[in-house]
């Protein structure tokens, strides 16, 4: 059995988590699922489990633990061999874990017979990895938050699809990584922190209105204040503060205020990492592409567009 899930990037944030083991979040967050990058996934069962990963046999032990995971939740099942193909080209900067996670799950629970709804599948695949709990709807997708494992799933905010795109801008020159999980571990300690969740908290339903009122102007303002409110928690963190952005990261986000004053709609949204995705209009995004490529010739540009959820086949 085969699935096909997108990415998703974030608009309203996941950035904390209240139960690390159930991978429960803090605040609700909200995503544009992307056309571009997906990830196709296939199981069949096997003598032990494992995971083929564009072709190369791999040892993911997140992988490993995620189906221990869905074995307690589904009742067990035999082992599976996994055979991923993940069209997230690394130079989109884009996180694969949203699309590996949900159309894992998607593959096996249809290769057990079963024919979940989506909110039950996101339920099950944010415990994999939180953003992939939004990557089972098309277009725009909600976290909510929940008050337990039951009531933390995600749907679909069943807006019509906007003209909105994403240039994806890759900077080269990446610095160690912190993965999400340690960088959620360290903002959290920040004395800014309360008050990003409050702000968050508004900013989660502003979005919905400013999504359904197809205003792309107020979605890119408020996603914006709301990533540059996340990475300032981790600046300003009191356990091992950090930053994701390099000298680049910077550039760019200078370059957008430019573009802003000279009248174009362009907002930076950032996550684990110092790459820039712009969030603009379908028919800005050239324009953009073009201006970012003539700063900073070496940066590796993409535009992406609203894409589908999860398919089967
Ligand atoms: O799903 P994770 O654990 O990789 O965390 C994702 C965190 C961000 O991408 C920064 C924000 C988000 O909501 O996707």
């Amino acid at each position: 059995m085969k699935a096909t899930a997108h990415t998703n990037i974030a608009l309203i944030k996941y950035w904390g988590k209240r139960n690390t083991e159930l991978n429960l979040p803090t605040t609700s967050s909200l995503s544009l699922t992307l056309d571009k990058f997906y990830t196709t996934t296939s199981v069949q069962p096997a003598n032990h489990d494992c995971f083929i990963l564009n072709n190369q046999v791999v040892d993911a032990t997140r992988v490993h633990h995620f189906l221990d995971i869905l074995r307690q939740q589904l009742g067990n099942f035999t082992p599976l061999q996994v055979v991923s193909e993940n069209h997230v080209p690394t130079s989109a900067g884009l996180a694969s874990s949203a699309s590996a996670f949900a159309a894992l799950t998607g593959a096996v629970t249809h290769e057990l017979g079963m024919d979940l709804s989506k909110e039950e599948l996101s339920r099950l695949a944010r415990r994999g990895s939180g953003s992939a709990s939004r990557s089972f709807f098309g277009n725009f997708a909600m976290w909510h938050k929940g008050i337990d494992d039951a009531s933390s799933f995600a749907e679909s905010l069943n807006a019509p699809e906007l003209p909105i795109a994403l240039v994806v801008a890759e900077v080269c020159d990446a610095p160690k990584k912190i993965t999400s999980t340690e960088g959620m571990k360290r903002a959290v300690t920040s004395p800014n922190y309360d008050h990003w969740l409050s702000k968050s908290a508004n900013q989660f339903i502003d979005m919905q209105h400013a999504i359904l009122d197809q205003d792309i102007d107020k979605i890119g303002a408020l996603a914006e204040d709301n990533a540059l409110g996340m990475h300032a928690l981790n600046l300003t963190a009191t356990k091992s503060p950090f930053t994701y952005f390099t000298d680049k990261t910077q550039l760019i986000l200078s370059l957008i205020q430019d573009m802003r004053h000279q009248g174009i709609l362009a907002y930076a949204t950032i996550d684990a990492g110092p790459n820039v995705k712009i969030i603009t209009t379908a028919q800005e995004a050239p324009k953009i592409a073009t201006i970012l490529n003539h700063a900073i010739p070496s940066l590796k540009l993409e535009i992406a567009q609203s894409g589908p959820g999860i398919s089967y086949d």
